[in-house]
């Protein structure tokens, strides 16, 4: 049988980036954080200088935009084309790019074999908008995770922040608002839960609390 799936899809901010990553360590699984694939392709075709709203070309640059993940550290790198460009995918201005060429379809396609394949033993979590809906559909425990936008915002700000670099929460605030509007009525595998997805509320919640929560939810496997 095809090995077990775990599934955590919501919003920018909503803590699934962390939240997928700790669940992952404690279960020993696989980790797909198929944002930052979208994210290395709006980076590589930036980088190329393809016009963003060119479907076809951005396609071209999906289909041959080579993406690695690596383990160095116990962080994970994501090299693109050979390059570490793992500071660069994570930067505002590479979200908007991504989240740009996540709403073409053909973008969509071109990664989806690539997603699947990280499906192995032990098992996998998958973190992203459509890891429920469209491409592990048969995933045995799907959560969505949510939080206030006013909530996203500050945890983004704070991370900036920390890392020095200059914002206003306000900036974030639209940023975040304006995102979640292009992730949910994009046409293709628009941002929404799973009919049979749980659905956790992170706001105000603790990162291990939201954890216990999930694990709590894994059917035994
Ligand atoms: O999760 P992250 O913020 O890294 O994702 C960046 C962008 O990539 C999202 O705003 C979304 O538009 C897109 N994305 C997607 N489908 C996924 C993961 C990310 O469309 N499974």
């Amino acid at each position: 049988p095809p090995s077990a799936v775990l599934t955590i899809d919501g919003p920018s901010g909503s803590g699934k980036g962390t939240i997928s990553r700790l669940v992952a360590e404690k279960l020993g699984w696989h980790l797909l954080d198929s944002g930052a694939l979208y994210r290395a392709v709006g980076y590589a075709a930036s980088m190329e200088g393809i016009d963003l709203s060119d479907a076809e070309a951005v396609t071209r640059c999906a289909e041959s935009t080579k993406i690695r993940f690596r383990d160095e550290n116990g962080e994970t790198r994501v090299i693109v084309n050979g390059h570490d460009a793992s500071d660069d995918i994570r930067t505002e201005t590479c979200g908007a790019a991504a989240s740009a060429i996540a709403a073409i379809p053909n973008v969509r396609t071109a990664l989806l074999e690539k997603q699947r394949s990280f499906r192995k033993a032990p098992g996998l979590v998958a973190d992203g908008r459509d890891m429920g809906t469209v491409i592990f559909p048969d995933a045995g425990l799907k959560v969505f995770l949510t939080a206030s936008a006013d909530e996203r915002a500050r945890r983004r700000y704070k991370q900036l922040k920390d890392k020095g670099l200059s914002v206003t929460l306000h900036a974030l605030l639209r940023e975040i608002q304006a995102r979640d509007t292009r992730d949910a009525e994009r046409a293709v595998a628009p941002l929404k839960p799973a009919n049979d997805a749980v659905l956790i509320d992170s706001t105000g919640l603790g990162i291990e609390l939201v954890v216990a929560k999930v694990l709590a939810l894994l059917p035994a496997h």
